[in-house]
Formats: structure tokens, C-alpha cells, sequence
């Protein structure tokens, strides 16, 4: 039995649907903190679970039975460590054999407050655990990008604090096939791997791509951080987002979401989606 936590946000419940077409939903499990919102799950005969990962009890009943859990981590802001070692606890208690846990890339010693340490922390703390352990250090969603740059086409201008900083975007879809494909195959045994799109693209690429595809220019400037987050609260946005957004940028002129990698195509058998496509998708159906 292979349990997926998160089961009804994007990436967990996104893993679930993939692994449904190639494994049997009695051999799927999924953890969700509302019954209410996973109906589609039991109708699809995944076998849902409920608990919270601060209540350790409702996890190690959660867990029975089940051979391998992709703990899908907990949001930022929310203590995220004791959330994890719960999780890992329980999981040993409840005789769980593997664990799986979404990290996130970093190639350099930049510290994203509110994530880095936690995911040090979580690693650390599973590699000590005793359980077999597959760390996935998932790149930065493309996704993500709405947070960064605005869900509609920009009218004339990109600005960002990112300087020339790349990233390699990856799909969440994509992201989920290829963990669906570790969760069902062998050979990850305490292993770490890094998951993102086959290229990385800075937020001047981005603007390219945008003018290419509506036909007018678009461009990108990058801002220091400071007049950034002033700008974001003046609109409106509270100042801990703000920040925490700002420092996605700083992470991006620290390379540490630059580094490609070729594991999720060769999980997939063919090329990850492109920053065209995802823009195209996305900012322009239909056209
Ligand atoms: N790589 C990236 O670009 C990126 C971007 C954003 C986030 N992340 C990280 O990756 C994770 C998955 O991304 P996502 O897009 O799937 O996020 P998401 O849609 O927000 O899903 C998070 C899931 O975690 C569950 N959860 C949160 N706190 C919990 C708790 N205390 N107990 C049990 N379940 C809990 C949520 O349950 P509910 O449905 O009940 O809320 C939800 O199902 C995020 O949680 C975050 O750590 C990565």
C-alpha cells in the first residue's frame, strides 16, 4: 500500500491521479485533513484517510498497513519541522518501511527563510529515523510564477528582484508523474534526487517569451529587493508575503533554483514542459 499525504492539494492529490493509472486504487492510500474534500478520491476507491500532521495518535492509526508514504511537506509558516518529525515518527511506529519527503532544490548555501532550514531539518532527522528514505528536491513549480509575475499577461513590464537569475521551472503535473514513477519502482533506496524542468529560465526569458506570444513587448526589470516589497505592500499585499516573495528572487540570483537535471525526463520518457508551452497553456488558451 502506497500512501500520499496532501491528498487534496495540488501535488499530492495531482501524484494520486497518476498513480491510478497504473496501480490499483485498493493498493492507494491518501492522507487528507478533510474528508469533505477528497469525495473524488473515495469514488475512485482510494482508501482516505484522515489526520492532521500535529496529531501524532490519528497518524499512527493513518499509517497501518501502509508500506511506502510520500509525505508531501507542510506549508510555510506553520512549524513545519515538528509537523515532519511527526510524520516520520509515526510512520516507524506504524511500521511503515519507506518514506519519500518533498524538499526543494537548492545548489548553493542560500537559506530561503522559512524553508531551507525546515527541509535541513527534516532531511536530517529522516536520514536518522531508521526508515528506508527517497529525498525529492522538487524544483520551483511553474505554477508558481502567478505569485511572481501576476496571473494575466503583464501589460508592459516584468519587475522582479531576481537580476539575471535563472530558474528551472517545472510543471507540478510533471513533477507528480515522475514521483508517481518513483513510488511504483525500485531502486530508490536512500537516495536524493533532483526534480525539475530540462532548462532553466530567467525572468527576461520570460518577458521574451510573453512579447513573442502576444505579439508586443513585454520586458523585464529587475528591482533591488527593498523598492520591491514596497511596492507589493502598497498594493495591497501584506508585508510577510511580500517578503517571503521577494526572497524567491534572492534565491533566483543565488542559483539555487537554477540547476537542471534529467531525472524527471527520463521518469517521464520524454521532455518535461517548456517555458513556452506552460505560458502558452496558461496566459494564452485557446489562442
Ligand atoms: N516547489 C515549489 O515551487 C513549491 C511551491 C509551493 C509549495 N511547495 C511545497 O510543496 C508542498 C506541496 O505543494 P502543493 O502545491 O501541493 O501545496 P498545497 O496545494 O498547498 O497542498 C498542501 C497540502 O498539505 C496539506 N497539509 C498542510 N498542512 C497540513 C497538516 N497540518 N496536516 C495534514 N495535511 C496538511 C494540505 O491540506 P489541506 O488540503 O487540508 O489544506 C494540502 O493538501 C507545499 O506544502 C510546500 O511545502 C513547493
Amino acid at each position: 500500500m502506497i500512501l500520499v499525504t496532501g491528498a487534496t492539494g495540488g501535488l499530492g492529490h495531482e501524484t494520486i491521479d497518476c498513480l491510478l493509472t497504473t496501480t490499483p486504487a485498493t493498493e492507494i492510500a491518501a492522507l487528507v485533513r478533510d474528508v469533505s474534500k477528497a469525495k473524488d478520491l473515495v469514488q475512485r476507491g482510494v482508501d482516505v484517510r484522515q489526520a492532521d500532521y500535529f496529531d501524532y495518535l490519528a497518524l499512527v492509526q493513518a499509517f497501518r498497513g501502509v508500506e511506502k508514504v510520500l509525505l508531501v511537506s507542510a506549508v510555510a509558516f506553520t512549524d513545519r519541522v515538528s509537523q515532519h518529525r511527526n510524520v516520520i515518527d509515526a510512520a516507524k511506529e506504524a511500521g511503515v518501511k519507506h518514506l519519500f519527503y518533498t524538499s526543494i532544490q537548492r545548489n548553493s548555501n542560500f537559506v530561503l527563510p522559512e524553508v531551507t532550514e525546515s527541509d535541513l531539518a527534516t532531511e536530517a532527522y529522516l536520514k536518522a529515523s531508521g526508515l528506508v528514505y527517497t529525498i525529492l528536491h522538487n524544483g520551483f513549480y511553474f505554477e508558481g510564477l502567478a505569485y511572481l509575475i501576476g496571473s494575466e499577461v503583464p501589460d508592459a513590464e516584468i519587475r522582479f528582484p531576481a537580476g539575471e537569475g535563472k530558474i528551472a521551472f517545472v510543471k507540478r503535473t510533471d513533477l507528480a508523474a515522475a514521483t508517481a514513477a518513483l513510488l511504483t519502482s525500485e531502486g530508490h533506496d536512500n537516495q536524493a534526487y533532483t526534480l525539475t524542468g530540462s532548462e532553466a529560465y530567467s525572468f527576461r526569458d520570460i518577458a521574451r517569451e510573453l512579447s513573442t506570444l502576444a505579439g508586443r513587448p513585454i520586458v523585464y526589470k529587475s528591482s533591488e529587493l527593498a523598492p520591491y516589497i514596497a511596492q507589493k505592500v502598497a498594493a495591497g499585499i501584506p508585508e510577510v508575503v511580500a517578503n517571503f516573495l521577494a526572497q524567491w528572487g534572492a534565491a533566483a540570483q543565488h542559483g539555487i533554483l537554477a540547476g537542471t537535471h534529467d531525472t524527471v525526463e527520463r521518469l517521464l520518457g520524454r521532455k518535461p514542459t517548456s517555458l513556452r508551452e506552460y505560458l502558452k497553456t496558461t496566459y494564452f488558451p485557446g489562442a
